[in-house]
């Protein structure tokens, strides 16, 4: 159907256009006189919060990259008997819109501005083991930097499931999973990445942990197999999360 209206001669045109597209600088660069001292103007970025609800693409065949880590903060308790794990954890995520791009050089050399995230297009990644309601307080601030990057952090309490065989009694030990996904962008739309290693995400989430309560966490361990749901492929990270309870002093 697209292709029947391909002709020869509109090929130029075309050229042109992907250039554009191509070079955002030209077609996307935000006018930055509204930078300054006390923040930044909002309406200088009125055309990108307009489209908030749609994922941010100037070509909708090319998946938002969405670079993820988390840091387990506490883990708040754990119910042998229903298996569940109940923790408190930063969810921090990493993505682009091309439609955001300033020349820190005509801003007063700003090259990152804070800004409420309810104006932005967010990622939906949720926690499928997750059995609570998600209750992630509004008033969140994500940082957008002048080519287009954006950094969100979301504080997550937790309520999971898991799974019984992954329990190791008696040793007071058990082996919890985590795993992250979109609730609505396949493959096609959404691919995550690891925005930190594996191991610095357990480095830091233990050493806050263990100052924490009387779970300590042993490991963490990551594998990310992509996910099929209802004939919908999506990307997925699963984290095994592996903790003990301290033996009392
Ligand atoms: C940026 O906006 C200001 C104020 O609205 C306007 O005076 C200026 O001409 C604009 N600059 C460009 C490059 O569009
Ligand atoms: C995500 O991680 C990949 C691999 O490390 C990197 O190439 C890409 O630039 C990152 N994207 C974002 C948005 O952080
Ligand atoms: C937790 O379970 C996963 C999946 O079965 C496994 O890959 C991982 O090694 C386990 N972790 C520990 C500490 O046993």
């Amino acid at each position: 159907m697209e292709g029947s209206c391909f002709h020869r001669e509109r090929f130029p045109f075309y050229l042109v256009l992907s250039l554009l597209l191509q070079g955002r600088s030209s077609t996307f660069t935000i006018n930055c006189s509204g930078f300054g001292q006390h923040g930044v103007d909002p309406t200088v970025l009125g055309s990108v919060f307009d489209r908030k609800a749609f994922r941010p693409a100037t070509n909708p065949r090319v998946p938002t990259q969405v670079n993820i880590s988390f840091t387990m903060s506490a883990i708040l308790d754990v119910d042998e008997q229903l298996q569940l794990l109940s923790s408190f954890l930063w969810l921090d995520m990493v993505w682009d819109n091309p439609f955001i791009s300033w020349n820190p050089e005509e801003c007063k050399g700003i090259t990152k501005i804070s800004m409420a995230s309810e104006n932005l297009w967010l990622p939906d990644i949720f926690i499928v083991e997750f059995v609570d309601v998600d209750k992630t307080p509004h008033g969140l601030t994500a940082y957008v930097s002048n080519n287009g990057r954006i950094r969100y952090k979301k504080p997550m309490k937790v309520t999971s499931i898991c799974s019984l065989d992954i329990f190791y009694f008696p040793f007071d030990q058990q082996n919890c999973t985590l795993t992250f996904r979109s609730f609505l962008y396949t493959v096609d739309s959404m691919l995550l990445g690891m925005e930190k290693e594996v191991w610095e995400i357990t480095d830091t989430s233990r050493h806050i942990v263990q100052t924490h309560g009387e779970w300590e966490l042993l490991s963490i361990n990551k594998a990310s197999p992509k996910m099929s749901v209802g004939g919908n492929l999506y990307d997925q990270i699963m984290f095994y999360v592996s903790s003990e309870l301290m033996p009392l002093a």
